[in-house]
């Protein structure tokens, strides 16, 4: 393996500052997958097609025939998170650096890495499967030109077997296959008090003030012992099977560590109850992002804010159902808002929960690759985020492979995020593998008819 080269190739898909959550990057989400486009053809893709969008749109790519061989889809996103606050970044996030062996840059692990080492795992000389490429350009603003594509042409999910590699081991040492993903409900909640902003001295005592009614509200919605209060919301909430949360304590997660080392904070949170990885994989949550609206300049100002808004967002887990959870939360501001105020909430995208059974000849297959070249096989785990997509992937009854290469602490969507470059080596070595058994003839991995 030429790691120079590939390093050079990495950092250069990792330049490009493909943020899709902000408008001000749309042409550098469209150059990202330029990007992409120009590797898929490379790997000797004959249908290379920008699909659903100008500036994000899903790059959509047909390997060579392998005749006999399986169909595989790869699954993936050119897009990233925000890379504020940028002065906590040790060197900027849009130009990669490595240090101790490993890569530093906004993407690196979500998701541009683990889409470059999938793609360079592929032997254009000798590619074993049928390749089918989604790699889309909006995954963390909610995928709606995937969806909306995926609705008008379903068959583009056609295949044997589907991989998203786009989650971490479970600890270092330890790869995972996940059976759950979380799904996602965000909304901004807005609060408004009076007309305009008004004197806080001449109307303090008297007028509502918008940001403390918003406070109080925020704080009825989920109480300090971490319960949410939300009328029905865990009505649809199982818990996971004995044997499941049995063997979760096997795995090599310390909640001391994790406080330590991964928040790097005093204490955790949450329903004490439940073990911290319950928390973390199974049960819903509610977060409040930010908090905009009345007076944050410099310096000081005396006044009753008049409307204030908070960005949430709610994780469901498997069962629950985005739309009834948009519809709960919205009946409950509605009804823990005083009658002196006006409470609004506006959806802005969101993701169903996913489950998948993870026994069929593909995940052993993983299994293998994994335990041949790191030494040990894929764990089954829980993921506490969401990929909107993947319920859809998933609906032409294909298994969907949902896997990563990276580390719990690589910082995703936050300062500082890195690609430990041995996982980047190893992880082309298992998909190389991987993607040679799946190609065998004895595999069998083909859904017949
Ligand atoms: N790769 C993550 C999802 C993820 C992270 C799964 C960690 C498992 C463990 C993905 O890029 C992501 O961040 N998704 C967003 C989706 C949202 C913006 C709709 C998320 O989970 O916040
Ligand atoms: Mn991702
Ligand atoms: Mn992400």
């Amino acid at each position: 393996m030429d790691q120079e080269r590939l390093l050079r190739e990495l950092s250069e898909f990792l330049r490009i500052p493909s943020v899709s959550t902000l408008p001000a990057h749309n042409q550098d989400c469209r150059a990202a997958a330029e990007w992409v486009a120009a590797e898929l053809r490379r790997l000797g893709c004959h249908d290379v097609a920008f699909l659903g969008s100008e500036t994000h749109p899903v790059v959509w790519g047909k390997g060579p025939d392998v005749p006999g061989a399986p169909t595989l889809l790869i699954y993936g996103h050119y897009d990233v998170q925000p890379p504020d606050p940028l002065a906590e970044w040790t060197t900027p996030p849009f130009e990669p650096t490595q240090r101790d062996g490993k890569l530093y840059a906004r993407g690196s692990a979500d998701d541009k890495g683990q889409v470059f080492c999938l793609l360079k795992a592929i032997d254009p000389q000798n590619p074993r499967v049928n390749f089918r490429f989604l790699i889309e350009g909006e995954e963390e603003y909610g995928s709606k030109v995937l969806f909306d594509l995926l609705k008008r042409e379903p068959q583009r999910v056609r295949a044997d077997v589907v991989v998203v590699a786009d989650m971490s081991y479970v600890a270092p040492g330890w790869p995972a296959v996940y059976t759950t993903l979380r799904g996602l409900c965000y909304a901004e909640i807005t609060v408004r008090t009076s007309k305009t902003d008004l004197h806080s001295g001449e109307y303090g005592g008297a007028a509502p003030n918008a940001h403390e009614e918003l406070a109080r509200l925020l704080t009825r919605l989920k109480g300090a012992d971490g319960k949410i209060n939300i009328p029905g919301l865990y009505a649809a909430v199982k818990r996971p099977p004995k044997a499941e949360l049995a063997a979760w304590k096997k795995l090599p997660f310390n909640e001391k560590d994790f406080l330590n080392k991964r928040v790097q904070g005093q204490g955790l949170v949450g329903l004490k109850k439940y073990s911290v990885l319950e928390r973390l994989w199974a049960l819903p949550t509610f977060e409040i992002h930010g908090i905009l609206g009345g007076f944050t300049g410099e310096g000081a100002k005396t006044v009753i804010p008049a409307a204030a808004t908070a960005k949430v967002s709610m994780r469901l887990v498997p069962n629950q159902k985005l739309a009834t959870v948009q519809r709960q939360l919205a009946a409950a501001v509605k009804r823990l808002a005083p009658k002196h105020v006006t409470a609004s909430v506006q959806f802005l995208h969101g993701a169903d929960p996913a489950q998948i059974k993870v026994d069929s000849l593909a995940f052993r297959l993983l299994d293998q690759a994994f335990k041949k070249v790191t030494g040990r096989g894929t764990v089954p785990a829980r993921a506490g985020g969401s990929i909107p997509v993947v319920p859809a992937l998933a609906s032409a009854g294909a298994p969907v492979i949902l896997t990563g290469i990276g580390l719990p602490d690589d910082r995703l969507h936050a300062p500082n995020e890195k690609l430990d470059l041995k996982q980047l080596w190893d992880g082309i070595e298992v998909f190389r593998t991987f993607y040679g058994l799946l190609g065998s003839q004895e595999s069998g991995v083909r859904s017949r008819g």
